[in-house]
């Protein structure tokens, strides 16, 4: 069955360019009026430039889609305010939120300086925030909304050089996993993609002809089944590449639960590691409540 976006609104953030260009035209092909955020700096997170998702715009118009442009930065707490009321005041609703604006700021973490370490925090994770704190009340009281952040594979599985950013891309984790909780009874459901595309971002590290290859258009199909009103998942993490997608999972393993009554020492846990670590039988967990029940359980068992 086709996907439609008739009637719907949709803001992509850092839609002038790579992941979100590709993100805003799929879903304007779909029947979305789209919200074209992006700041149009550099990928070093410097300057501002409105020709970038004013193109997307162009470009969207031309065969025959709606969408607007907004040029703030989504790491101005005012700015995912605006991005909003754009879609509010242009359209009248908002049905999807994907965050996807990015910058990098690569350097081996002895070098990292405090400036590196804000700039790419406020663009990925404060810039989630200012947009989703706006998107809310919204999503709350019309009892629907569509929610994709962005992490990356450096945020799951670490990549040297990006200490900065793969501490802010595994913060989207943490983001998404309460608010997946928080939007549940409102039918707001938050997943998260992690991208591997050829764009402004990967150019800076990847050989041209992979970076070619990697079209931003091979992500954007899960992307867009995830703000779709068909799917009924929250919480999920999706890697998706080279036409390629699979799931990411962090999981807990069952462990060993001398529990309260039965205190060990670190000798104990040093002859016990291998179970102590070991993932047989790990399972995924929903919230973090579940550790302590499951703690309690154990020592009503012991
Ligand atoms: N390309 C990949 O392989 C890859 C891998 C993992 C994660 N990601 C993530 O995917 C997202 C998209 O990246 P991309 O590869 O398409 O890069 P890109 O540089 O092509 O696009 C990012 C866009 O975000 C915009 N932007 C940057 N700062 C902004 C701000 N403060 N406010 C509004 N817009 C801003 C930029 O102007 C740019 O158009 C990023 O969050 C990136 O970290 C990409």
């Amino acid at each position: 069955m086709t996907l439609s976006f008739e009637g719907q609104v949709a803001l992509v953030t850092g839609a002038g360019a790579g992941l979100g260009r590709a993100y805003a035209i799929d879903l304007a092909r779909r029947g979305a009026k789209v919200v074209v955020n992006d700041l149009g700096g550099d990928p070093f997170g410097v300057g501002e430039n409105r020709s970038a998702a004013q193109k997307v715009v162009d470009e969207i118009k031309e065969m025959g889609g709606d969408a607007v442009a907004n040029y703030n930065s989504v790491a101005d707490y005012d700015g995912g305010f605006n991005m909003v009321k754009t879609a509010i005041d242009t359209y009248g609703r908002l049905d999807v939120v994907i965050c996807n604006a990015g910058i990098l700021r690569d350097v081996a973490f002895h070098n990292m300086s405090e400036d590196d370490w804000d700039k790419v925090f406020a663009v990925h994770i404060k810039g989630s925030f200012t947009v989703l704190r706006a998107a809310w009340p919204v999503f709350r009281q019309q009892s629907y909304g569509r929610v994709v952040l962005t992490t990356s594979s450096s945020g799951i599985w670490g990549q040297f050089g990006q200490a900065n950013y793969g501490a802010a891309k595994t913060a989207m984790l943490g983001l998404m996993n309460v608010l997946k909780q928080e939007g549940a009874k409102y039918n707001v459901n938050v997943n998260t993609v992690a991208p591997v595309a050829g764009t402004r971002l990967t150019q800076t590290v990847m050989p041209q002809e992979m970076v070619d290859r990697l079209k931003p258009e091979l992500v954007a199909p899960a992307v867009v089944y995830m703000v779709s009103k068909e799917c009924q998942d929250s919480g999920l993490v999706i890697e998706a590449g080279a036409g390629n997608f699979s799931r990411a999972v962090m999981v807990k393993g069952p462990g060993v639960q001398p529990g309260i009554e039965d205190p060990k020492d670190a000798e104990w846990c040093q002859a016990n590691w291998d179970q102590i670590t070991s993932l047989e039988g790990a399972q995924p967990m929903w919230r973090s409540g579940q550790t302590l029940k499951d703690y309690l359980a154990s020592k009503a068992k012991a």
